[in-house]
């Protein structure tokens, strides 16, 4: 069976978004196209989405599946989401009503045996979104030492064992370079306790994972340029929607919102505002919203999601 994407929270997507008949959306992550799909529905009968995404494999999917439907409504670009302030405007969507990011990676992804993302599946531990850009993970590993594996491991993954983990790397690569996601997983597993407290439910590799495809990515740094970007393109009453799933991101995203609705980044001590900045957004969620439990028992992926969502202010 063809692995397949539930899209999550879509229906709090759609409704948080709120994209009304003609008008323009941006879909930074296309991913499967599940939310792609339900957004251009709504914008009915001649709205048109750019969709974007770092994988080629997403592109090509999503246009062989939502291509027919949509025709040139549909408008796909191969393109990391931090490269939006140039991509948008040369595509026609200099100004728009509506951007969301869905954040990480999709089953598609994890399921590839090629890409080493999940180690489950395995493979070569390459990790990259754009395959053709930048360094794989196994080639990553033997440029940083144990130090600098350590700091990775605690950055990104906030991982309990980091100093643990980065050393048994370093003394495993002493025999052999780790090629791929089985040897990694299998030597976490080794050096991790099995029952550490709070650990039970999640594999002892996941956060290690997380870490090594948060740097391959460059993810947190593309978060933040993806985010400025989208503000600088949506109208006054448009709208910017994400959803993250752990909290280094849903941290970048909730400090995000609540700096462009404050404005002002003058010190707290200053008598008056001498920056002369206004706020940008209201906040549309202000607590963000999860999954309930029916959803999370449906599509397991959705545990850890968050949404948050801003509406662009005249400012
Ligand atoms: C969770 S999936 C999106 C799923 C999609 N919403 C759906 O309904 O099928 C995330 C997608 O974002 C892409 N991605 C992650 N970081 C990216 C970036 N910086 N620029 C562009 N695409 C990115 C991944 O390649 C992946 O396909």
């Amino acid at each position: 069976m063809t692995p397949g994407h539930v899209p999550v929270l879509a229906e709090e997507v759609v409704s948080m978004l709120a994209p009304a008949p003609g008008s323009l959306q941006i879909d930074a992550t296309v991913g499967g196209g599940g939310h792609t799909e339900r957004i251009l529905a709504a914008t009915d009968p001649d709205g048109r989405l750019l969709g974007l995404d770092a994988d080629g494999a997403a592109i090509a999917r999503v246009r062989a599946r939502l291509g027919p439907r949509f025709g040139d409504r549909l408008h796909l670009r191969r393109a990391n989401f931090r490269e939006l302030a140039d991509v948008a405007p040369t595509e026609g969507f200099g100004s728009v009503d509506g951007c969301f990011f869905d954040l990480g990676l999709s089953s598609f992804q994890l399921a590839d045996a090629d890409r080493g993302f999940g180690f489950r599946t395995g493979g070569p531990l390459d990790m990259r979104f754009d395959a053709s850009r930048g360094m794989p993970a196994a080639d990553l590993l033997p440029t940083l030492d144990a130090t600098e594996l350590t700091a990775l491991f605690r950055r990104f993954g906030e991982e309990p064992f980091a100093g643990r983990i980065a050393r048994a790397i370093v003394e495993a690569r002493r025999s052999a370079r780790i090629e791929t996601a089985e040897e990694l997983a299998a030597l976490v597993e080794r050096v991790t306790p099995s029952r550490a407290p709070g650990r039970r439910r999640v594999h002892p590799a996941t956060r290690v994972f997380q870490a090594l495809r948060i740097a391959v990515n460059e993810e947190l740094d593309a978060l933040e340029e993806g985010l400025a970007a989208a503000l600088d393109l949506l109208r006054p009453g448009g709208r910017l929607v994400v959803l993250s799933y752990h909290s280094l991101e849903d941290r970048i995203v909730k400090r995000f919102f609540q700096a462009e609705r404050r404005g002002c980044v003058c010190p707290p001590e200053a008598p008056i505002c001498v920056c002369g900045r206004s706020p940008r957004v209201r906040l549309v969620t202000p607590k963000g919203l999860v999954p309930g439990d029916a959803e999370i028992a449906r599509n397991p992926r959705a545990r850890s999601a968050r949404l948050r969502a801003a509406e662009r202010l005249a400012a």
